[in-house]
């Protein structure tokens, strides 16, 4: 039985308005359909997330310290870090953080056969909550914080903060992060990103519901849900919800909750930032930026931070 999750999903119940955190929507099944996501042609942000990487490797790796260690929050994207590591000048280490033992493993496994001469120091944390970093490390190493593929962009304004306030005290004074970030755009474009045609997002948001049966037992008609993509200008981001089609009750540890035909369950922010307003995010963790690359869009951005009074 998974407490957290029953927890998660009672308050969300319990409270008028239904938000459940997206981390939920990520169990292996969900985290395969994510795959399937980045890989649909109205999703943009992976793509050009990997075409800035692919663009300006040789400028991103010059401007990170030579002999860091590297500490990736999420390890889901190897696909980026074994280029980034490789492009490295002399790293000294390669320390992924993921809440999943099995998709660290993996990893880890992955970075270890494609970049042998790096040493790897894993840790399970769940960067969303308090995290520290392993024991071990090699002393005297500048720490660059790497945090790819927009996934600032679903935690709250204030948690983003949290967590950058977080990294720069783990990370230090002289320590740099590399984070992607999704900019603001047109509704036109984002829309179709969270809304395909294909209708894979619709799934993954679904399966949700799949994954809270099979864990907690609760009787949730998935098809019962419409998937819905809901976009607002201010603070500009993509909301995603299930939208309950007809009167629906569910037990959970006992208690029952009626869903009225339209009331929905909050599963996903995706925050669409400015460059300008992401830095005064950075600005009260602590950072300054140093440096960003973006597409030709201007879709994305990967922004290097630096520790205020660092170097
Ligand atoms: C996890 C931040 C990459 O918000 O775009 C994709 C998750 N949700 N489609 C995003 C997601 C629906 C995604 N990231």
């Amino acid at each position: 039985m998974n407490t957290r999750l029953q927890h998660d999903l009672i308050s969300a119940l319990r409270d008028p308005y239904h938000s459940i955190p997206p981390t939920w929507l990520y169990d292996q099944r969900g985290s395969e359909l994510f795959e399937a996501i980045t890989r649909l042609p109205s999703y943009y942000p992976t793509r050009t997330e990997f075409g800035i990487f692919d663009a300006h490797r040789g400028a991103i790796a010059a401007a990170l310290p030579a002999g860091c260690l590297l500490v990736e929050l999420g390890s889901g994207s190897s696909r980026k870090t074994v280029p980034l590591l490789q492009s490295l000048s002399a790293p000294a280490g390669y320390v992924p953080l993921d809440i999943s033992a099995d998709y660290l493993a993996d990893a880890v496994e992955e970075v270890r056969a494609r970049v042998p001469e790096v040493p790897v120091h894993p840790r399970v944390a769940d960067f969303t909550r308090d995290f520290d970093l392993p024991p071990g490390l090699p002393p005297h190493t500048r720490r660059v914080g790497f945090f790819p593929g927009s996934t600032i962009g679903n935690l709250r304004e204030g948690d983003a903060v949290v967590l950058l306030r977080r990294c720069r005290r783990l990370l230090g004074d002289d320590a740099a992060f590399l984070v992607g970030v999704d900019l603001e755009k047109s509704p036109e474009i984002l829309m179709p990103a969270y809304d395909d045609p294909e209708g894979v997002t619709a799934a993954f948001n679904r399966n949700l519901l799949t994954r809270i049966n099979r864990e907690l037992g609760t009787g949730f008609d998935p098809e019962a849900f419409d998937h819905e993509a809901r976009y607002f200008s201010n603070p500009p981001r993509i909301e995603m919800h299930l939208v309950c089609r007809k009167t629906t009750t569910v037990e959970v540890a006992g208690e029952a909750f009626t869903l009225a035909a339209g009331e929905s369950l909050h599963t996903e922010t995706s925050h669409k930032y400015s460059l300008a307003y992401f830095q005064t995010l950075a600005a009260a963790a602590g950072w300054s930026l140093d440096r960003h690359w973006s597409d030709p869009d201007g879709y994305f951005a990967v922004l290097l931070l630096c520790g205020d009074g660092g170097g």
